[in-house]
């Protein structure tokens, strides 16, 4: 990536360096108020349903003293229903905007838009391609959880075929040093080809495991994903389900000093009590996705104010 950021379709697009600097604007993001963003405008476009995404870069914007504009079922309540193209919707929405965040059910969806848009488009997820700006506030949270970004364990679980944040995320890892990765998956949603290819060229060391219990000793960051039921065939949601799950009972296996993520939203791959949640300091969830506020404004920041 050049000195400017433009377009944010990928993880991979990010270096060490911006990363870093991303991170000490996001800091600084924490105590900001001000309105360096007024007069300018977001464009929320999403065509599938978010709860963290989209309102975290809504409230990005709006604490940047910036506006917002937007539709957050826009399958249904935009032009796309009429037939328009998202090319066409992106060329129009650029005119009204100074940014577009985009989260599509097409892979490649943010791409394309890129292509057309005379404004930056920044994914806010693509189908089963990416989550750029997920990896973004997961590293910005291993960064505050660890004070490290290398010499890291780091278990993947869940359904990675599909997992988005997963994909993304492994983008992220292949760019730091001693990073060693764990894929606990069931057979059927293993990850795939591409982000393994990528991660032997990048010599990024990864195993394939079945026994979580058996992992769960032995890593820094237990990454949980949810099985993404919209995205599989119900038989191998039925099959997926329930196979790999964070509770009580194993709960006792992750070290004291390692940390649970998750993109969120969770279901029943992770089965602790609000009281658990609220207590153990292992659990870094919901510290993560209010890291995705600052990691946002700071993103936006770079992109409108210059990298
Ligand atoms: N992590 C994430 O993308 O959550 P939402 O689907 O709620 O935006």
């Amino acid at each position: 990536m050049g000195d400017r950021l433009l377009h944010v379709t990928e993880s991979q697009q990010f270096s060490r360096e911006i990363l870093y600097d991303l991170f000490e604007r996001a800091d600084k993001m924490r105590d900001y108020s001000g309105d360096k963003f007024k007069g300018r405008i977001m464009a929320s476009l999403f065509y599938e349903p978010s709860t963290r995404t989209r309102l975290s870069f809504e409230s990005a914007m709006k604490r940047l003293g910036g506006e917002v504009i937007g539709t957050e079922n826009a399958g249904e309540f935009s032009s796309a229903k009429k037939g328009e193209s998202l090319e066409d919707s992106i060329r129009v929405i650029g005119s009204y905007c100074d940014l577009i965040v985009l989260r599509h059910n097409v892979e490649g969806s943010a791409k394309k838009a890129s292509q057309v848009s005379k404004v930056p488009v920044i994914s806010a997820g693509d189908g089963k391609g990416q989550h750029p700006t997920q990896a973004l506030l997961d590293v910005y949270t291993l960064y505050r959880e660890f004070d490290r970004l290398d010499n890291l364990k780091i278990a993947m679980v869940g359904d990675l075929a599909s997992g988005r944040t997963a994909r993304s995320l492994c983008y992220l890892c292949s760019k730091f040093d001693d990073i060693e990765l764990t894929f606990v998956s069931p057979d059927n949603l293993k990850m795939g080809g591409d982000i393994k290819g990528h991660l032997s060229e990048n010599n990024v060391c990864y195993s394939e495991h079945d026994d979580l219990n058996n992992v769960l000793p032995r890593v820094d960051v237990v990454y949980m994903t949810r099985i993404q039921k919209e995205r599989i065939e119900i038989e191998d949601y039925e099959n997926a389900r329930g196979k790999f799950v964070i509770n009580r009972e194993n709960l006792g296996l992750v070290r004291e000093k390692s940390r649970i993520m998750h993109p969120l939203p969770h279901v029943e791959e992770i089965d602790l009590s609000i009281e658990i949640e609220g207590a153990d300091e292992r659990v870094a969830y919901f510290r993560q996705a209010e890291n995705g506020l600052y990691a946002r404004m700071a993103l936006m920041d770079m992109i409108l104010n210059g990298s």
